[in-house]
C-alpha cells in the first residue's frame, strides 16, 4: 500500500538494459540469509572481492552496517526485522536497476519477507544463498560475544535462542559452512553464476 496519493512514475532514457550493456554484465541481487555468525558478512566480503577482480560491478549491504545509517530507527522485534527487509529490499531493487550485483548479508529470518523481496524483483534476479550453519558451531564462533549475552539474559530476542529462524525452502545455494572454507563457498557462488551465465 502506498501512502502517497497524486504521484506518477517517471521514466528515464537509460534504463536497467542499457546500464548492463555498458558494463558488460546482468545484475542480480545476491541474498545471503543465516543466523548470526554463520558467515555471511564474511562469504559476501570475499565473493564481492572475487567478483570485482573479475571487473565486475558490485555493491553490499550489511545488517550491523545500515542499522548504523538508514535503518538506525529499527530495533529486533519481528515488525521492525520486516520493516528492515522491506527496506534492503527495495534499495536492492534500485541497485539492480543501477546495473550492480548486489550483496546483501542480513539474518532476515522470516521465510516471508525474504519471499517478498524475491517478488519485488524479476525472477532471475533474486539468487537467495543460505548459509547452513548449526546452532551450536554459530555459538561456539560467537565472534561478537552475543550468543554469551543472550544466554545470559542480557540480549533479549536473540536469533537461535528466543526468536526464531526459518530456513528458506528453496534457496538457489546452500553453503554449507561447518564443512566449507571461504574459498570454497566463493568457488561455489562464483560457478552458480557461471553456469547460470550471471557472469
Ligand atoms: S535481521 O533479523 O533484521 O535480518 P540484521 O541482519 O539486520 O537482522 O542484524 C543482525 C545483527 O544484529 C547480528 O549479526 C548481531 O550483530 C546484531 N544483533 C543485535 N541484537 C540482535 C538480536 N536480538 N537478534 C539478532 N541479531 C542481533
Amino acid at each position: 500500500m502506498t501512502k502517497s496519493t497524486n504521484i506518477v512514475w517517471h521514466e528515464s532514457e537509460i534504463t536497467k538494459a542499457i546500464r548492463r550493456e555498458a558494463k558488460g554484465h546482468k545484475s542480480a541481487v545476491l541474498w545471503f540469509t543465516g543466523l548470526s555468525a554463520s558467515g555471511k558478512s564474511t562469504i559476501s566480503v570475499a565473493l564481492e572481492t572475487a567478483l570485482h577482480a573479475r571487473g565486475i560491478h558490485t555493491y553490499r549491504l550489511d545488517g550491523d552496517n545500515v542499522r548504523y545509517g538508514l535503518n538506525k530507527n529499527l530495533g529486533f522485534s519481528p515488525e521492525d526485522r520486516t520493516e528492515n527487509i522491506r527496506r534492503i529490499g527495495e534499495v536492492s531493487k534500485l541497485l539492480v536497476d543501477a546495473g550492480l550485483f548486489t550483496l546483501t548479508a542480513f539474518i532476515s529470518p522470516y521465510r516471508e519477507d525474504r519471499n517478498q523481496v524475491r517478488e519485488l524483483v524479476e525472477t532471475d534476479e533474486f539468487i537467495e544463498i543460505y548459509m547452513k550453519a548449526t546452532m551450536e558451531s554459530c555459538e561456539e564462533r560467537d565472534p561478537k560475544g552475543l550468543y554469551k549475552k543472550a544466554r545470559l539474559g542480557e540480549i533479549k530476542g536473540f536469533t537461535g535462542i528466543d526468536a526464531p529462524y526459518e530456513e528458506p525452502d528453496a534457496p538457489e545455494i546452500t553453503i554449507d559452512t561447518n564443512r566449507l572454507s571461504i574459498s570454497e563457498s566463493v568457488e561455489v557462488i562464483v560457478s552458480y553464476l557461471n553456469d547460470n551465465n550471471y557472469i
